[in-house]
């Protein structure tokens, strides 16, 4: 068996990644590979890929792209194989995929409605020499690719949807109902019409013949208003066509036997050095757990909440070095924190791909407070270095740790700590769990020996997309 995908969506790994949705599309054509489904991942080519595509053949070309001509360059870039969008009057400018520093693009519905329409296009009718059985969108950037098939015809080709944050919906006044190339009954309740505009994430929802969520309890999750977040009925609706496929992670990128030093879960002696490097680069010294946070800075994630728990973790004897940048106000506390305990924590805001790799193998644990969390992949690389996840309890974070409890320690399960409700009294007990599991030697080894063990790979997952193409076009 197997076939052809096309996957649609603004980020991948290794070209462009604002998070985790980049590194999720930039594994998935690998990983499906040895399943034998063939997937080409399209994507818009923004102003910083143009110079990859000297010499790459044009594979699609379309006049009329909303005030532009575009057309589609094919190549492969770190073994992904990719379609990019050259659309210049859309993609060719400055700034992120998203936003410049003058704030959103204004025009980031047409922008990927664009991206939508020649997906759709390359799924009913093909390149010359490469048919798609099935169009996979993520989220609401490619969320009006699976309306373009069924409103304009779908060429025989199967559509999936990947929801891997709701809080994204894609919302465009109601005028644009016919710029954007929709039909005007389209514009209904029942259909794409969303609080009196159009939300292309919505147009998805209704129109796919699958809908995938990232872990299976946020699957559960977004049918409850506390996180479907406006489109809860919606999702309740299409029920019988959800599921949750949990993500992996990409095991060859994220190996601690790649690390410098290497370390395994037989010989750990590269992560003690690993650790010492990261507190002399970093000014601490910290004799109990050393935790790191490798996050956006946002309200999801729960950072806001670092500040009330830090200082007794601090006194505990436990040290903290944030990784991340978002918003303002988030920064700054950020950075408050490390003026008030220098020694103890230490705070970067930025990017940093390398520094990620360095705090995962030297740090003792990685805190991950959010208060949704679709999947979630920093938890997964804690327990592949055997940095413990201190996880709240919810969605994809509930789907990968095992929380220490009398239970899970008697069976030997554990391979984490987790807490629930998302507020700062139960991270603040998580953290004292923390300080006293650290204290104790043998259980702590254990505890990292059963992360470090636990599957993080895309294996299973990638079955089950594979699974699911199946269905669809058997
Ligand atoms: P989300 O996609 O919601 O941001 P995920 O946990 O799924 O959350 O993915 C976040 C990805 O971005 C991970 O690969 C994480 O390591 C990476 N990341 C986030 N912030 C930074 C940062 N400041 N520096 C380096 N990597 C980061
Ligand atoms: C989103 C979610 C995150 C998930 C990622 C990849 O950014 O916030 O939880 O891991 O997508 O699916």
């Amino acid at each position: 068996m197997g076939g052809r995908v096309l996957s649609v969506a603004s980020e991948c790994v290794p070209l462009v990644k604002t998070g985790g949705l980049a590194d999720v599309v930039g594994a998935l054509p690998a990983a499906l590979a040895v399943t034998g489904w063939d997937m080409r991942v399209l994507l818009p080519c923004y102003r910083a890929l143009k110079a990859q595509t000297a010499g790459w053949p044009v594979v699609w070309e379309e006049g009329d792209l909303w005030g532009g001509p575009g057309r589609v360059l094919a190549g492969t870039v770190a073994g992904v194989p990719v379609l990019l969008l050259d659309a210049p009057h859309l993609f060719d400018r400055d700034g992120g995929p998203y936003s410049s520093l003058q704030g959103e693009h204004p025009d980031n519905a047409i922008r990927f409605a664009a991206l939508s329409w020649i997906a759709a296009q390359i799924a009913r009718e093909g390149l010359a020499d490469w048919k798609p059985d099935v169009l996979h969108a993520h989220d609401w950037q490619a969320g009006l690719a699976p309306a373009y098939l069924a409103y304009h015809g779908n060429g025989g080709c199967k559509s999936v949807l990947t929801i891997h944050n709701i809080a994204f919906q894609g919302w465009a006044p109601g005028h644009m109902l016919g710029i954007l190339r929709l039909p005007g009954h389209a514009f209904h309740t029942d259909a794409l019409e969303y609080y009196g505009g159009i939300s292309s994430l919505k147009g998805g929802l209704v129109t796919a013949d699958w809908i995938t969520t990232v872990s299976p309890s946020y699957a559960a999750e977004l049918m409850r208003p506390e996180f479907g977040m406006g489109l809860q009925g919606v999702l309740a609706a299409r029920g019988p066509v959800v599921s949750g496929i949990l993500n992996g992670v990409d095991t060859s990128v994220w190996n601690p036997g790649a690390e410098e030093p290497p370390f395994g879960p037989k010989s750990l002696a590269g992560k003690v050095s690993a650790r010492a490097s990261l507190c002399q680069e970093f000014g601490l010294d910290v004799p109990g757990p050393l935790a790191i946070v490798v996050s956006r800075l946002t309200d999801q994630k729960g950072i806001d909440l670092l500040p009330a728990v830090v200082p007794d973790f601090v006194l505990g004897g436990g040290g903290l070095i944030v990784l991340g940048s978002g918003d303002p106000g988030m920064e700054a506390a950020m950075r408050n924190l490390a003026a008030r305990f220098p020694g103890r924590v230490a705070v970067r805001i930025g990017y940093d791909e390398s520094l990620s790799h360095r705090l995962f193998a030297g740090a003792d644990a990685v805190l991950v407070p959010s208060r949704f969390e679709p999947c979630g992949l920093t938890q997964m690389y804690g327990l592949r270095y055997g940095t413990l996840p201190v996880v709240s309890l919810v969605d994809g974070l509930a789907d990968t740790v095992i929380g220490a409890n009398p239970a899970t320690l008697a069976a030997g399960a554990a391979t984490g700590i987790t807490f629930h409700p998302v507020d700062t009294l139960a991270f603040g007990q998580a953290l004292t769990q923390l300080l006293v599991l650290y204290r104790q030697p043998k259980l702590w080894a254990k505890l990292r020996s059963n992360a470090m063990a636990h599957p993080v790979g895309w294996e299973t997952s990638a079955a089950a997309y594979a699974a699911l193409y199946e269905r669809l076009t058997g």
